[in-house]
């Protein structure tokens, strides 16, 4: 048993069922179970992170709880001989911030298989520009990639594109080649997702056909779309044949007002991004890319850095729907 304490964010439930958010002091012994204690140097916030630090119950079951699903820090203890005290480990997915206190908090206690090792060539707070975010654009590139979608075939579109995933999603996609169009509206934008290498930006109204017309005029090779609803509907429609649309995020709507028609007729393809269940080979090959080829030479183009102290301001933005890039947060 130890005295020693930690600050977190906790996210607490009240009697009349809203929810606070505070900075607390904690102790380290009231961290689950675990394989590796990791002193978290950065986090980030990400969505979901938002959802479970306003009571949502679908990503958090039980309040009072640390946020906080991407975590970059140093193993401070170890019971599993593949890390040793000192080693620079990231930690993403799995149980982390949700219902496993997460990197909100100075420190998380996790089980091994969920530790990733620092690639050479990306610190940890580069590893937290990307976080989940970057990880799951690189996932949503990689398997438009892997579907045979060269620059050559035509325009990516990206929706949501000044978020999180959107901003690296566009980004990794115009450094390996592909020209990119970037669906933008809550804020105005244009110059910023130009910088990050979007040449073409559509207005969300552009980017949503609420008409019942099943396939619409052909326009892009494939697409990444971060955000659902009629945006991913009327990406899927505009799809050139065989051409291929990612899904990873709902913030519009998790609806999708659809006929079967652009996959019979077309031969489009829908595929789903999960990062969260990312089988570690994968994960660990991700993480790789995004430190060597993929690498955004602009990263600081994308980033703004907050405390633990004012991370709750930058969680109301993103509420808001008008979050900007990756923001990253300092622990210490
Ligand atoms: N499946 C997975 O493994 C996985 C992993 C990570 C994230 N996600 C999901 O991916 C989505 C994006 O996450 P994020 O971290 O990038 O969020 P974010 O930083 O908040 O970005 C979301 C972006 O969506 C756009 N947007 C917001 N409200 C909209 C609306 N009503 N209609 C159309 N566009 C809207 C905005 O961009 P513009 O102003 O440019 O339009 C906003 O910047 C979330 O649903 C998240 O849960 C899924």
């Amino acid at each position: 048993m130890s005295d020693k304490t930690y600050k977190a964010l906790l996210v607490e439930e009240t009697q009349d069922k809203t929810y606070v958010r505070k900075l607390t002091d904690l102790p380290i012994d009231s961290l689950p179970a675990g394989d590796v204690l990791v002193k978290v140097q950065y986090s980030s916030l990400n969505y979901k992170d938002a959802l479970s630090a306003t009571g949502n119950k679908g990503v958090t079951r039980q309040y009072p709880h640390t946020p906080g699903i991407d975590a970059a820090g140093v193993v401070e203890e170890s019971s599993n001989p593949k890390f040793t005290p000192g080693e620079d480990v990231i930690v993403t997915s799995y149980d982390l911030g949700m219902n496993t206190s997460g990197g909100f908090g100075q420190y998380i206690r996790v089980p091994a298989d969920w530790v990733v090792k620092r690639p050479a060539n990306l610190s940890l707070r580069e590893s937290m520009v990307y976080g989940t975010a970057g990880f799951t654009a690189a996932l949503s590139v990689n398997r438009l990639v892997d579907y045979g979608i060269t620059p050559d075939k035509g325009e990516v579109l990206v929706s949501g594109a000044t978020g999180g995933v959107g901003s690296i999603a566009v980004s990794i996609l115009s450094k390996i080649g592909y020209t990119v169009a970037a669906v933008n509206g809550v804020v105005d934008e244009t110059d910023y997702l130009k910088e990050i290498g979007a040449t073409t930006v559509i207005s969300i109204e552009e980017a949503s056909d609420t008409s019942s017309r099943p396939m619409l005029k052909t326009r892009w090779a494939g697409c990444v779309d971060t955000v659902g609803g009629v945006i991913l509907s009327t990406s899927i429609r505009s799809t050139a044949p065989w051409g291929a649309v990612t899904s990873c995020g709902n913030v519009a709507s998790p609806d999708l007002p659809l006929t079967v028609f652009p996959f019979i007729l077309r031969g489009v393809t829908l595929m789903g991004i999960d990062s969260q269940n990312c089988p570690m080979p994968l994960r660990q090959k991700t993480w790789d890319r995004l430190a060597t080829e993929w690498k955004i030479p602009w990263l600081d183009k994308i980033t703004s850095e907050t405390s633990l102290a004012d991370l709750n301001d930058r969680i109301e933005i993103m509420l808001k729907g008008k979050h900007k890039g990756r923001t990253i947060v300092r622990l210490w």
